[in-house]
């Protein structure tokens, strides 16, 4: 059973059940392509049964692997891009403390992340702090090629091999990247790292339930049994129907996709909890790099609220009325904290006297997505009991599902990046790279005519 619940009810304003029910055909032969593997990209199609056909022999081998990392560190460093780490980062700052200034030796390492930008004072930085800590990385690269990890893995690998030499380094260091090919498979091998592999027919962006997320999530302390769990829950009950009645996967999918043609062209994925910032980020990056190609696809946007009220409220609620919004709602919060009566009343706040602070939040929740249906913002709403690794693999596994046969719904393939490719010929060509001599030339030619 899933405890996952989708409303559309404040989306019915804009767009008719009648116009969301249309594409039910549609959707019906689009869950055939993407069960039976016969879609655009198919050879991509492996995420779909992760979660239920898992072996316990990876899932034993990433445990031990996660104790063994545990053990050495304080902090752990992912280091990765796109999918290599906003899976991990995803559920990792969902389910740990907000605040990590109280930690004890014996408790769960910290997480840090590099080889997600070029940035020499995020580096600088981290390295500084590596100086003072126990740490392990974990690199993580399915082409085992790109960049920004390759740069920031060399830095640490470094740092990592000056602090407790050659040997001790070997044990602090896993690799998770294809199985035989690219340069970093070939380090591993060569210098004896523990490796795991990133499965061919996985892409990155849907990569969380392979050890590229389950390492760092089970590094982190966090149950992936219990992820895993939560996304089968989901996979098995999205198999059995691809009725928009029935299947929230299905509805969301239709919803979305009716909005589209009417002219809503950017969804913002929207939380009341900083917790889940990072889960936006992930949902950001699956539904940007799989859907906007070939002219088409909504934008995938963020807020958090209530804090993004006090500064992109105000275009949500009277900019440009291309926005639908799909707000991430949790019914629970995991603390109880009531609000305080206070004699003076100078804040004029005793009316909440005795409320929880989550159900100021609701309220806050509610009153927005009201004044914003008003203001010509439809609303979805996607609702989890609480945040907890269940939750979180359901999700995982509806907004997955949702984006591939919403990607087929718009004709595209939703497996494959081909625009990501343009700035990197454009910084090899700038830095020099060996093969691109000739990019280099017409790059230093652009940059002479445009001075
Ligand atoms: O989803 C994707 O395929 C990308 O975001 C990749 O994960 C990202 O570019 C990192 O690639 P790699 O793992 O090959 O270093």
């Amino acid at each position: 059973m899933i405890s996952l619940n989708f409303d559309f009810k404040n989306a019915l304003k804009f767009v008719s059940k009648a116009q969301i029910e249309q594409f039910q055909e549609a959707l019906d032969h689009q869950f055939i392509n993407v069960r039976e593997r016969t879609g655009r990209g198919n050879d991509y199609l492996g995420w779909t049964d992760l979660p239920t056909s898992i072996d316990e022999s990876l899932i034993t081998k990433i445990e031990a692997a996660a104790v063994r990392f545990r053990e050495k560190s304080e902090v752990s460093v992912v280091v990765g891009i796109g999918g290599s780490y906003l899976g991990s980062r995803a559920v990792i700052d969902a389910l740990s403390p907000h605040f990590n200034l109280l930690r004890k030796k014996k408790d769960n390492p910290i997480i840090c992340y590099a080889g997600n930008n070029i940035s020499e004072d995020y580096l600088a930085e981290l390295m500084e702090v590596l100086n003072e800590k126990d740490y392990t990385l974990t690199v993580i690269s399915k082409s085992g090629t790109t960049t920004e990890p390759a740069l920031a893995f060399r830095l640490l690998r470094d740092h990592l091999e000056a602090k407790y030499g050659k040997e001790e380094s070997k044990q602090r260091i896993i690799a998770i990247t294809d199985k035989e090919e690219g340069a970093l498979k070939q380090l591993a091998d060569e210098e004896g790292y523990e490796t795991f592999v990133v499965p061919d027919n996985v892409g990155g962006r849907y990569s969380v339930l392979t050890p590229v997320g389950l390492l760092p999530i089970a590094v982190a302390g966090l149950d992936i049994r219990k992820l895993l769990k939560g996304a089968a829950e989901m996979a098995e009950y999205s198999e059995k129907s691809s009725n928009i009645k029935e299947n929230p996967v299905a509805t969301y999918a239709a919803v979305r996709h009716a909005l589209y043609l009417k002219g809503f062209t950017t969804e913002i994925m929207v939380n009341y909890e900083p917790a889940l910032f990072y889960f936006t980020e992930w949902w950001k990056q699956l539904y940007g790099e799989s859907q906007g190609k070939e002219s088409k696809g909504i934008f995938p946007a963020g807020v958090s609220n209530t804090t993004d009220l006090h500064s992109m409220g105000q275009y949500v609620q009277e900019g440009l009325r291309n926005l639908f919004e799909t707000v991430l709602s949790v019914e629970n919060p995991s603390h109880k904290l009531l609000v305080p009566e206070d004699a003076k009343n100078l804040d004029k706040l005793n009316y909440l006297a005795g409320k929880a602070i989550h159900e100021v939040n609701h309220m806050a929740e509610l009153g927005t997505t009201l004044a914003h249906v008003d203001g010509g913002v439809p609303n979805l709403r996607v609702t989890v009991p609480a945040i907890n690794e269940n939750t979180l693999g359901q999700l995982i596994y509806f907004y997955e599902m949702a984006c591939a046969v919403g990607g087929y719904l718009l004709d595209i393939n939703p497996f494959d990046q081909p625009g990501v490719e343009a700035y990197k010929r454009n910084m090899f060509a700038l830095l020099g790279k060996p093969g691109f001599e000739k990019e280099t030339e017409a790059m230093k030619n652009r940059l002479k005519s445009e001075a």
